[in-house]
């Protein structure tokens, strides 16, 4: 057996309101002064400090890693439900441009598309694993990757592959938008993604996306490629809203998306139909950051009973961060989220947006994936923002490098 104890956790987070010495109303299961044990990567106890020792006495034996977090703070690792890391290029000069005022549009997918066509499979491999050892250095734990940018069937089929080499949460994007070679046959390419293409992803991929948006594919093509997905057997998401209003919201739903993404404009009955489904509304807002869009209203979406995830977004057009803090501050300054909420969201909601129940939470049983902060609470996250907070990372319960 491999082990792991955390002791001296000035405030220990699990999203299990079941967890000895947390509040039963609250849904961070947030325990003060105490201590977590692991074995074998998964949760074995979680709790109050002064209850450990009895525990430790009966679960730790043979090799365990002893921690002392000083009164840091433990939360679960964070899950980045949306990237799209498997592309090769940078875009800072739109960055440069849109910050002097020029609109984020889809237009620069293609150029990304060019550069990614471009790469070889070392190039893209060492680029993936190179955001994998960032992504854990600022404690996010599972992550998401989706296609996108081969947007022909052999590319979308390596992207694919190389994204499946870093997680388990592959996701085929193939309706990301019309390529250049089919500008004037958007029919024939809307066949490619439904048929050949999607069967070559088939086998690497757990979910299908579209981006339904202005510029991009409509909601009756997007209902096309969904529905293409799930007689495969994949799980459905959506981007949607992230440009104009839309009926993406309501074809996603009615298909029990795990998520619609984005989510920047939303109509009453968007918000309702959300709301009375399993779909979680995932908010990315480092795309409203970098593109200088209005930010949604997140405690609207919650006040209405819709379940609110948080994620990065990390991609070379719209968003090129990958830091989850990052965007947890964004959501606290400017989606009206409390530091609770938004520490919910980036673990347990992310989780609800995979839907993954052995992840975004640290209970008996759970994947011990987790984080210490130099930080006594979460809510430093918010309250300092820019400041790298993450001491430790431990996915599966073994500690990772990162340096
Ligand atoms: O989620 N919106 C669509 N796709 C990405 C942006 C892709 C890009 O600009 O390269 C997004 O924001
Ligand atoms: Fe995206």
């Amino acid at each position: 057996m491999s082990g792991l104890l955390l002791e001296g956790i000035g405030l220990l987070v699990t999203n299990d309101p079941g967890t000895p010495g947390a509040r039963d109303d609250d849904p961070l299961g947030a325990v003060p002064d105490a201590a977590l044990i692991a074995c074998d990567g998964r949760v074995a106890w979680a709790g109050p400090q002064a209850d450990a020792a009895p525990q430790v006495e009966r679960l730790l034996h043979g090799d365990v890693e002893r921690v002392d977090a000083s009164g840091g703070a433990v939360i679960p690792g964070f899950v980045d439900s949306h990237t799209h890391l498997a592309f090769a290029g940078e875009r800072s000069a739109e960055f440069v441009a849109r910050m002097a005022g020029e609109r984020y549009t889809a237009g620069g997918i293609l150029s990304t598309v060019a550069a990614t066509r471009a790469a070889g499979d070392d190039r893209l491999r060492a680029t993936l694993l190179r955001f994998e050892r960032e992504l854990a250095a600022q404690g996010t734990t599972t992550f998401e990757v989706k296609t996108g940018y081969g947007l022909d069937t052999a590319n979308e089929e390596r992207l694919a592959r190389l994204a499946a080499e870093v997680t388990d949460e592959v996701t085929f994007l193939g309706a990301h938008v019309v390529p250049a070679e089919f500008a004037h046959d958007r029919a024939g390419y809307l066949d490619l993604v439904t048929g050949p293409m999607l069967d070559a992803c088939t086998q690497h991929v757990r979910w299908i996306d579209v981006f339904c948006d202005e510029g991009a594919f409509t909601a009756d093509e997007a209902a096309r490629v969904l529905d293409a997905g799930r007689s495969r057997g994949l799980g459905v998401r959506l981007h949607a809203g992230q440009l104009g209003f839309g009926d993406g919201v309501r074809v996603a739903v009615a298909r029990d998306a795990a998520s619609v993404d984005h989510a920047t404009h939303l109509s009453p009955e968007d918000v309702a139909a959300l709301a009375g489904s399993n779909t979680v509304c995932t908010l990315l807002p480092g795309v409203e950051f970098s593109t200088r869009q209005r930010y949604p209203d997140a405690r609207a979406l919650i006040e209405a009973g819709v379940t609110v995830a948080l994620a990065s977004d990390c991609n070379p057009g719209s968003c090129f961060t990958s830091s989850m803090p990052f965007v947890i501050a964004l959501a606290v300054r400017e989606l009206g989220m409390t530091p609770d909420q938004a520490l919910w969201s980036a673990t347990a909601g992310g989780a609800l947006a995979l839907r993954r129940e052995d992840v975004g939470r640290l209970s008996p049983g759970s994947r011990a994936d987790l984080v210490l902060l130099d930080a006594p609470s979460h809510v430093h996250l918010a309250y300092r923002p820019g400041v790298p907070l993450v001491r430790r990372v431990w996915r599966h319960g073994i500690a990772l490098p990162l340096g």
